[in-house]
């Protein structure tokens, strides 16, 4: 089912604009501005201070890896997975909606101070606002 953007819209003004600013060059507030955050790659806003989790946040995909981010911080987790490259994963549809049900869950270490969106709906409608944002 399709998401409704002016639901989601409405959401975005109660929920996250006293952080975040969703217009073309709006600049940041005391979180990133999200114009285009659909498709755009993780702690990309290029004059934003992000935390090292949510700038590294390509390993968070994993629990297991998420796990040793926490304990070791992401410099250090090449030292248990010398695998695995720090690299930053992309914002879609899926990952706003893990991260959206519960940020700190999916991005230990983020400052974003925010609970989470508890119903599907919401998300579904607020994912649809965000990806209404874009050129
Ligand atoms: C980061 C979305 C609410 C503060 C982010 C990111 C997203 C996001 C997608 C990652 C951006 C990136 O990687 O470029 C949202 C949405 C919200 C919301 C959709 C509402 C449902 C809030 C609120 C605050 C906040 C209420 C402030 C109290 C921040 C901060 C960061 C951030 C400070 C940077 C985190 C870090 O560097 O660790 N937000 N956010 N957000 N957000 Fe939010």
């Amino acid at each position: 089912e399709k998401g409704d953007i002016a639901k989601g819209a409405k959401i975005f003004q109660t929920k996250c604009a006293t952080c975040h600013n969703a217009e073309k060059g709006g600049g940041n507030g005391q979180g990133p501005n999200l114009w285009g955050i659909v498709n755009r790659k993780a702690g990309s806003v290029a004059n934003f201070q992000y935390t090292a989790a949510n700038k590294n946040s390509g390993l968070i995909c994993s629990k297991f890896l998420s796990f040793h981010v926490y304990v070791h911080g992401p410099e250090n987790v090449s030292n248990f997975f010398p695998q695995k490259k720090i690299i930053g994963f992309t914002w879609d549809k899926k990952t706003l909606n893990t991260y959206l049900t519960n940020p700190k869950k999916m991005i230990p270490g983020t400052k974003m101070v925010f609970a989470g969106l508890k119903t599907k709906e919401e998300r579904r409608d607020l994912i649809a606002f965000l990806d209404s944002r874009k050129d």
